[in-house]
Parts: structure tokens; sequence; C-alpha cells
């Protein structure tokens, strides 16, 4: 079992029996998106093209699903994120690596953590997929609605903690023409990357290995760039007072986080309140909504908007949005400061 798989081992708990039974099966369908704001006919084209169905537990399902989740959170030891973990990951991106080169095939750059349980989140509830590759299907509907709506026009566009780098392949079924940059800590990531720009003949992606714990502050971005994160500002904990100055350095035009996030959820809801108990345990990103804001105050950012997608996997509502720009006439005296979570 790879190091990748092992991050969401569960104990078996009997999944596998809930998606037989029978029940009317239900569309993704564009409403389902309403908090993204307007869905476009291109996106609604490909939400029909992908055809995703689900059924919704029994109630009998959904308080085995609850069981499974506080018996996990109350007594699995859990592979905690950090910087220990960046061998991890490049054992990870190799065994894509191998199959890419294998096949050919760009599936093969989608992570093997996706499609492990049928338990995925919808409007803030448990759904039970019925398609297959339900979850990268989800997930690549939500980028096509990110990227068409701040991306669609960027001349540079840079994903931080970009893995394989297959959602910059999304944003370029919508932007034939910037310029993509994969920033990825894991060399196997790169790799992967430049074999695939190679193999495309797409001279307008790149891959660079670049530490989001530790940012090169010599690695310039293009002006007026443009970035994303994607299920990677996760990994960093609290420590994230690095990049956040790297961005502002760089004076990027706009920066889209779409991670686990506390601040969105609701404490006093129990899905949510499991989701933020999971972050806590896994030792995922930790108070950046609130350093944003911070920040906001002392007018080096601006924020544009933070949105509650209500999508996730088993575990966790995962794709909790913020956008934000550094503020035009930023200044260097008003650093991060420790403990901003509580303002
Ligand atoms: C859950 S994966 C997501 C990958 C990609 N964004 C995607 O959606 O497929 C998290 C990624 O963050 C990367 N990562 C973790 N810590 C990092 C760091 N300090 N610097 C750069 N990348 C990092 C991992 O190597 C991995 O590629």
């Amino acid at each position: 079992m790879s190091e990748l798989t092992k991050v969401l081992k569960i104990p078996s708990n009997g999944l596998e029996i809930m998606s037989n039974i029978k029940q009317d099966l239900i569309n993704i369908e564009a409403k389902d998106f309403v908090n993204l704001g307007k869905i476009s006919l291109y996106v609604k084209n490909k939400i029909h093209e992908k055809n995703l169905k689900y059924i919704i537990p029994t109630k009998k399902q959904r308080d085995d699903i609850l069981l499974m989740l506080i018996k996990y959170l109350l007594t699995d030891s859990p592979i905690v994120a950090g910087s220990h973990r960046k061998k991890q990951w490049e054992d990870g991106w190799l065994e894509n690596l191998k199959d890419y080169s294998k096949s050919k095939n760009l599936d093969s750059l989608i992570p093997k953590y996706f499609e492990k349980y049928k338990v995925q989140r919808l409007k803030g509830d448990f759904i039970l997929t019925q398609s297959d590759n339900f979850e990268i299907g989800l997930v690549s509907i939500l980028q096509y609605i990110i990227f068409e709506k701040y991306f669609k026009d960027s001349k540079s566009v840079y994903e931080f903690g970009a893995g394989t780098g297959h959602n910059l392949l999304r944003l370029r079924e919508i932007n034939k023409g910037a310029a993509l940059y994969a920033m990825e800590w894991a060399k196997t990531g790169v790799e992967i990357i430049k074999n695939v720009a190679k193999d495309l003949n797409d001279n307008n992606l790149y891959g660079t290995v670049f530490d989001n714990f530790n940012p090169d502050f010599d690695i310039k971005l293009q002006p007026n760039s443009s970035i994303y994160t994607f299920a990677a500002l996760e990994q960093l904990g609290s420590n994230t007072d690095s990049l956040i100055e790297y961005w502002i350095a760089n004076k990027a035009k706009i920066i889209v986080n779409i991670e686990p996030m506390s601040e969105p959820l609701d404490n006093n809801e129990l899905l949510q309140y499991l989701s933020i108990s999971y972050f806590k345990k896994r030792g995922y990103l930790e108070g950046y909504i609130n350093k944003l804001k911070y920040l906001e105050k002392k007018g080096r950012i601006v924020i544009h908007e933070i949105v509650r997608t209500e999508i996730g996997s088993l575990f966790i509502e995962g794709y909790s949005i913020i956008s934000w720009s550094p503020a035009e006439d930023t200044s260097f005296d008003a650093p991060i400061i420790k403990g901003a979570d509580s303002i």
C-alpha cells in the first residue's frame, strides 16, 4: 500500500453494502453549484457530459457513516501533515510518473487518493456515488467553474502545490494562451508536468520545484500573475505566513485558495463540526482566513470573497474558497503577527 493510500485508510465499516441498496438515482446538476454564482453554458455541457449519478443515504446508512467518522476521530492515529511528509509525496507522485511514462495516458495523472469511497458530500450532506470516477468528476466541475470565473483571461497562472499538474490541464481547456506554472516541492510531480508539456507540445506549461514552507524569494513570478491552490495549503498547517508574504511581494493580481478551511464552517452543525475535527486531527490548514482578515484590516490585502461550496468527500467538506489580492500600495511594515487567528 502506498503512503498516499495509507493517508486515507479507515477501518472496514460496511460502506460497500450501502451502495447495493436500490434507490432512485439523482444526477449532479448546475443548481448544485449555486453558491459559486452563475454557471456558463460551457460548464453546463461539462456537467451533462460527466453524467454523475448518486443516491441519498437512508437514515440507517447516514448513521453508519457518522458512527464510522466518530470512531475514526476518537481512535485512529492519523498521518499528520507537515514537512516530514515530503518523501511520502515524492513516492506517491513517483507512482503516477511511472504509470504515465508507461501509458502516456493523462488519466494516470489523477491522484490515487480519489475514488476510494462511495461517500461524498454535496450541499453539505452525505451522498452515495453511483457513477465511476464520480469524485474526480465533481472536482473537475468545481474547477471548471472556478477557472472560468477567475482565470479565463489571465496571462499567467501558477498553481502552488500542484502535485502531478492534472488541475492545470483542466485550466488549459479554459485558457489556451496563458503561461501555466506547476509549483511543487516533490521533484517527481515537477517531472510529470515537464514530461506532459513535452508530450502535448505545450511550450507554455512549466514545472518548478518550490517549497511552500520556505518560499525562494529569488524566484520571481510574472507581473500581474494569477495564483491558485487546490487542496495544497492544507498541508501547511498554520505555517502559511512566508507563502502569503511571497505572494504579496510578487504583487500577484489575484490569489484563489480552494482548501479545507474551518472558518466558513459552523461548529454547531454536526457534519461541519466533524469536518473541522478532522482538519485538526490531520494538522490541516489552521487560521488562514482569520490571518487574511487581519491583513485586510491592516490595509495590506483585499479579500474579494469567501465561499462555502458545501462540496467534499467522506471525511471533510474540503473545498471552501477564499479569493484575495495584495493591496495596491503594499508596505512591509505590518508583518503577519502570530496569534492573528484570534482576531
Ligand atoms: C493533496 S495534494 C494536492 C495536489 C494538487 N493540488 C491536486 O489537487 O491534485 C497536496 C500537494 O501539496 C504538496 N505540498 C505539500 N507541502 C508542500 C510544500 N511545503 N511545498 C510545496 N508543495 C507542497 C504535496 O507534495 C502535494 O502535491
